[in-house]
């Protein structure tokens, strides 16, 4: 098995998945919201791109049964149930509940590896349980960090290199690439908090209001639960 992840977004269309599993990354917050509500019972997940598509789609599924979320600008869309924060993804929110969900940069990662066979659903939060997984699969691991408007994002790559950490622990072979977020993790690993908040996304949702969440997103491994995105929606298991 070889790790590899991907360093700057890449806008790679029909990518071939096959002996991968590819491992998206949105730290803050996208990713870290979709495994809080699937932990808290959601019953899935659809990640669209655009807010005509999250208002579209929900129109043709059961109301009682739909939440549309996300964010633009990182603040909730008129009109959605929710925000991007994962800590409104409560259990009596989201239990037996789907959720549409639009986000700036999340959901358009997830939409890049639509066709691909295995794709999971990473961040701090459940970290561990997602790299257990992938040596359990015996697939080469992509992680794909969300990046921001295409560009780099600490963050992302930062957790990427904590998983990276992982796999090489777990015998699993390096790119360059790979080693350098391994790197980049540890330079940070110490608080990772501070990376958070140091972060240029970490800085945009604080002067919103929103450092509440850069806390619960750096949490590492509060949840041993492994989304993974097939055929249009992200479920467990
Ligand atoms: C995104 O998808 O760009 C993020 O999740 C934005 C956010 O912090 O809500």
């Amino acid at each position: 098995m070889r790790a590899d992840i991907e360093l700057m977004p890449q806008d790679v269309p029909d990518r071939k998945g096959e002996g991968k599993v590819f491992v998206v990354i949105d730290v803050l917050r996208a990713t870290t919201t979709i495994i809080e509500a699937l932990s808290n019972g959601c019953t899935d997940v659809i990640p669209v791109v655009t807010v005509d598509e999250a208002f579209d789609l929900a129109k043709r599924l059961p109301r009682e049964e739909t939440l549309i979320g996300g964010e633009r600008g990182g603040l909730k869309v008129k009109g959605f149930d929710l925000g991007n924060s994962p800590s409104e993804y409560t259990r009596d929110v989201v239990c037996g509940k789907r959720v549409v969900l639009t986000t700036t940069n999340g959901t358009k990662a997830l939409r890049s590896v639509a066709g691909c066979e295995n794709v999971l659903v990473a961040g701090f939060t459940n970290a561990h349980a997602v790299v257990q997984r992938c040596l359990a699969m015996n697939a080469n691991p992509v992680m794909v960090p969300a990046g921001g408007k295409g560009k780099f994002s600490l963050e992302d790559v930062v957790c990427g290199g904590m998983m990276m950490d992982l796999l090489k622990r777990g015998g699993v072979a390096l790119t360059d690439a790979a080693r350098a977020s391994c790197i980049l993790y540890k330079a940070f690993a110490h608080d990772l908090l501070e990376m958070a908040r140091n972060s240029e996304h970490g800085g945009k949702l604080i002067q919103l209001g929103l450092e509440e969440d850069l806390a619960f997103c750096v949490q590492t491994d509060i949840s041993s639960s492994v989304p993974s995105f097939r055929e249009g929606s992200v479920r467990l298991g």
